[in-house]
């Protein structure tokens, strides 16, 4: 594109410098003989100066305004697209505190637009009150697709997702998700300050100084925000000209306070230990421990050291689900579980 502009270009400068030379030639030649005057050929050469240059200024406020509704056009696209994950018209409550547990029967599901390779198939399972499972498989083995759908980012292409035996498509959105808190694998780095970044967790909660304290000293970055310039209320981020940038380790702990502010009854854990060195996952996962009691967790880790105190791991390859019980049965299994964990455990050795 930059050649074909840059060919464009020359072509038209040079037309435009022809152009002039042949004009201000021929004004000229008239002159010379005799056919018009020499205030004439002022006048002519002026006002042939001035049309050049105001054509080619609306010329190129065509062309902006040309850029301009391309842009626009993919703009108002976007404000035309219809969501596909919709609020029934008559949503249902939904039962607090979970009872029997969240339940996939027989789903299917392949991202919209793409190709029609699903990225899960067949998956049952149940999630019961209470109980903290892991989930574990290769990079792309489907993982966060599947928390994708609990959170009804997306819906099931076939099959359905239960709370307590009323499919997630009747309740209310927001109200389910209200429901969930979730560390993403690429959770967001807020650039406000770190009271903001935590309280964003639960908004209601961004003025109770001591609840995000006791967040921030949950996931262990207390130590780290206390040496800030100006601990809770500097901004991080170098969006800001007095920004702080934090260590990535030191982002993923953010993340998760902000996900142990909010008093949701699942909680859920994407990876997000993937940069914390062990011993500062090992605090984390305590910690979460504790929060998690009595709530329903979901855990998902490629470090089977981490994954051990799960109730359940299931192991997921290739979009579905292989092998299914605690770290020892597993173990006993000798399948991909055991295999994986022995490779891993080398490492340690
Ligand atoms: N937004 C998306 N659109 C299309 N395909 C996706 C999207 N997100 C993930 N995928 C595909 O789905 C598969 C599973 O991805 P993912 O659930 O992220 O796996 P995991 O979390 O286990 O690494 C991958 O093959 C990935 O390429
Ligand atoms: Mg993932």
């Amino acid at each position: 594109m930059a050649n074909q502009r840059s060919l464009a270009e020359v072509i038209t400068q040079w037309s435009g410098t022809l152009a002039v030379f042949g004009s201000t030639g021929f004004i000229a030649y008239q002159t010379l003989q005799g056919k018009i005057s020499l205030g004439s050929l002022v006048m002519y050469y002026q006002a042939f100066q001035r049309g050049q240059s105001l054509l080619r200024e609306s010329l190129s406020s065509l062309a902006i305004l040309y850029e301009n509704s391309l842009f626009l056009s993919n703009f108002y696209q976007f404000l035309n697209l219809e969501p596909k994950v919709i609020d029934p018209p008559f949503p249902r409550p939904i039962p607090q505190p979970l009872k029997f547990g969240i339940e996939f029967n027989r789903v299917k599901f392949h991202y919209p637009h793409h190709s029609i390779r699903p990225v899960l198939e067949d998956i049952t399972l149940t999630i019961e009150p209470g109980e903290t499972i892991a989930i574990v498989g290769e990079n792309g083995a489907g993982k966060t697709s599947l928390i994708k759908l609990i959170c009804r980012l997306y819906d099931p292409t076939e099959g359905q997702i239960t709370w307590d035996g009323i499919d997630l498509r009747e309740f209310n959105i927001s109200e389910l998700r209200q429901q969930i808190t979730v560390v993403f694998q690429d959770y967001v780095h807020y650039n406000v300050t770190v009271r903001e970044n935590i309280g964003f967790g639960e908004l209601k909660l961004l003025q109770q100084e001591e609840m995000i304290y006791q967040a921030a000293r949950q996931a262990g970055v207390e130590n780290a925000v206390v040496k800030l310039p100006y601990g809770y209320d500097t901004i991080l981020g170098h969006e800001f000209e007095e920004g702080e940038e934090l260590s990535i380790g030191e982002w993923q702990k953010i993340a998760i306070a902000r996900a142990f502010l909010r008093q949701a009854s699942i909680i859920i854990l994407d990876e997000p230990t993937s940069a914390l060195d062990a011993e500062a996952e090992a605090e984390v996962l305590s910690k979460f421990r504790q929060l998690a009691h009595n709530r329903t967790a979901i855990l998902i880790s490629h470090r089977l050291s981490t994954v051990r105190l799960a109730d359940r791991i299931f192991v997921l390859e290739g979009g579905k689900i292989t092998e299914t019980g605690t770290h020892e049965e597993l173990l006993k299994l000798e399948g991909t579980y055991a295999h994986l964990f022995a490779t891993q455990a080398q490492h340690y050795r």
